[in-house]
């Protein structure tokens, strides 16, 4: 088993020895998976191209290591544990034997639809077991995944099927989401109508009793296809660095890019950080309340917790349906032992009073993870005493798609805890804050931009189409390092805090979301003639969406209001949805015709005190006349 790091003295000793010798450190950690044929070299690395290789010319399949190789040992385990929206509704228990037995049969499916090595195969579907399932099914034959989260639109989901070129779309007839019945089915329909040329098939998961719309060239049923498969299926041998899923994620310009992970490296990172942040033991119920759209569902629900072979829960609901007791419910019923959510859920359940949580004792929560955003001290504390009671260690744990696995976090019970500190490195990583310069800082007590120098084995390779673009947002801005995009305070004893995004990214309820994005789906209504997309501070959501918008003329501002929300939710979904819009009549600009965000920002942020000098604007009359007509 992988290494599991339990005092104090011993996470010291191995991250020295992860930073003086780090080939010799990950070779010892990859020695304890499955590998069909040894890796010749560990690492070969530069940050310029950027060319990362990890486990060089190793063969795998990944899913034998999460599948396969458990079987002798815990074939009678629960592998996942689901729990459906309506809590009256049985669980279902999937075992490492019946679980690889599902995979299989999908996998024979895939293959008789056509799919194989290389393909891309899109996944848009609710927290139902079988897109785990699903995800599996790809790697075993060698599919690329990738999962778009299924509250972006038709467009958004066009989107990304044409830049992967996917061969399929894998979705659900409808998704549950408390009260509500979303038709996901119809929106691949729709997206199909937009472009998704390459898609030959969508295999259609039945979840609900709803009719649904059918076309026959295209459509099937999951259960017509797969029920009939055979229960074993070949793995495919893929190379360490052969893709293994593409995912999309927001940056500060364009479209969303997809963001690729490989093989070998990925698996030896989330199967490790896994064990260490999560102090897994033999038995425990692990659950993330992530969705698999996610980064965070990707590796912390699907492919960390089944290559270290625990018991992963999912849950198909949202946290506050029927009632805000009900995740604690859910951590009371089946025993939950790690979990792990996001700070906007904490503040959201927060908010709703105490009393759904006083008389809910959950004595086997042995650990409290919070991802996602950073969180602020009030929820950290009502996390720590009224979900945790004061008994189990909160890992603040600071990561993103980028980097495929948590990068830093305390663990529990064996490095400290403070209050919004994502605190210390992962073995094997490397971080620094650099100036804007690009200077180190070297000493404790500082603030800087959070850079990574040297590599992971689960960082991103590349994103999917474009190399130049994977180089220029993380690999120029500082030479020879990654640039996370954050900006990050270290304190005296070296412990290190995420502030928050220094770029164009904002994060909403843990969603990432590129301004320019919300900007241009703004832009795509008739009567707008531009705007400008800032955040600001939110109670719930961490930060809200502020949109300044000129338009050609406002008759009626809350109908106006109401479609620019309307296009935005067709453009990328709810999501996206901004928050507050105030309607201006200009935007403020440096006389080279760039708009100020700064200044916009802090005008959302109700900062205006310290805008600084104003006078170089182009227009500086607009500032005053903002802020008189401020929301
Ligand atoms: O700004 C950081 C914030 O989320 C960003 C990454 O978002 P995404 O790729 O969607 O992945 C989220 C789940 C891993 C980061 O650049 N972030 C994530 N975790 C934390 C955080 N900010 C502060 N504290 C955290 N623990």
């Amino acid at each position: 088993m992988t290494l599991q790091i339990r005092s104090l003295n011993q996470y010291k000793e191995v991250y020295k020895q992860s930073v003086e010798h780090p080939e010799k450190f990950w070779d010892e950690q990859a020695e304890t998976f499955f590998w069909r044929k040894p890796y010749s070299k560990t690492l070969e690395w530069e940050f310029d191209t950027p060319s990362v290789q990890w486990f060089i010319d190793g063969k795998l399949n990944i899913t034998e290591n999460c599948l396969d190789r458990h079987i002798e040992d815990r074939g009678d385990q629960v592998a996942i544990l689901w729990e459906a929206n309506e809590p009256d509704e049985d669980s279902i228990t999937y075992t490492y034997t019946e679980l690889l037995a599902k995979v299989c049969q999908t996998a024979n499916a895939l293959k008789e639809m056509g799919i194989g090595k290389g393909d891309r195969v899109i996944f848009y579907m609710p927290m139902v077991p079988e897109l785990a399932i699903g995800l599996l099914a790809c790697a075993r034959i060698g599919a690329v995944h990738s999962v778009v989260f299924a509250g972006f639109s038709a467009q958004a989901l066009a989107d990304r099927v044409d830049d992967a070129q996917a061969k399929a779309i894998i979705c659900s007839d409808y998704s549950r989401r408390g009260t509500k019945m979303i038709p996901v089915k119809d929106v691949v329909d729709e997206a199909m109508n937009i472009s998704c040329n390459s898609v030959e098939h969508v295999l259609v998961h039945k979840n609900t009793t709803q009719e649904v719309n059918w076309s026959d060239d295209v459509d099937s049923w999951w259960h017509e296809q797969v029920d009939c498969q055979e229960q074993t299926c070949p793995a495919e041998e893929m190379d360490s660095e052969d893709m293994l899923f593409i995912l999309y994620t927001s940056g500060s310009t364009g479209k969303p890019k997809g963001v690729v992970h490989t093989c070998g490296g990925y698996m030896v990172y989330t199967c490790f950080s896994f064990r260490n942040v999560f102090q897994y033991q033999d038995g425990d119920v692990y659950w993330c309340t992530a969705d698999i759209g996610w980064i965070t569902g990707h590796s912390y629900i699907v492919y960390g917790p089944l290559l270290a072979g625990a018991t992963t829960m999912m849950y198909e609901g949202v946290p506050n349906y029927p009632t805000p007791s009900r995740f604690w419910e859910i951590c009371q019923k089946h025993k939950v032992n790690q979990f792990y959510t996001a700070p906007t859920a904490i503040r959201a359940l927060m908010a709703c009073g105490n009393e759904w949580i006083d008389d809910r004792e959950m004595p086997s929560l042995k650990v409290l993870g919070s991802v996602g955003e950073p969180i602020n001290e009030e929820a950290w504390h009502w996390y720590d005493e009224k979900v945790g009671r004061g008994k189990a260690p909160i890992v603040d744990t600071w990561w993103q798609t980028e980097t495929g696995g948590i990068l830093l976090t305390p663990l529990p019970g064996i490095t400290d805890t403070k209050p919004t500190y994502a605190s210390y490195p992962m073995p094997g990583v490397q971080p620094v804050l650099v100036n804007n310069e690009g200077e180190l800082i070297e000493e404790n007590n500082a603030e800087g931009l959070l850079c990574i120098k040297f590599p992971w084995p689960s960082m991103i390779r590349t994103t999917y189409g474009d190399h130049e673009r994977c180089k220029n947002v993380y690999f120029s801005s500082f030479k020879g390092m990654y640039f996370t995009g954050d900006g990050a305070r270290r304190d005296e004893d070296g412990r290190i805090r995420v502030i928050g995004r220094v770029d164009d990214v904002i994060n909403v309820s843990g969603h990432r979301m590129g301004t320019a994005e919300v900007e241009n789906a703004i832009n795509e209504h008739p009567g707008v003639i531009e705007s400008a997309v800032v955040g600001y501070p939110h109670d719930i959501k961490g930060q809200g969406i502020y949109a300044y918008v000129i338009c050609q003329d406002v008759l009626d501002a809350k109908t106006m209001q109401d479609e620019i929300c309307a296009t935005v939710r067709k453009e990328i979904g709810p999501i996206a949805k901004p928050d507050v819009i105030q309607f201006v009549s200009g935007l403020p600009k440096t006389r080279s015709g760039k708009i100020m965000r700064r200044i916009l920002r802090k005008i959302a942020c109700k900062d205006e005190k310290s805008l600084g000098d104003i006078s170089t604007l182009l227009n500086p009359d607009v500032v005053q006349e903002i802020i008189d007509t401020r929301k």
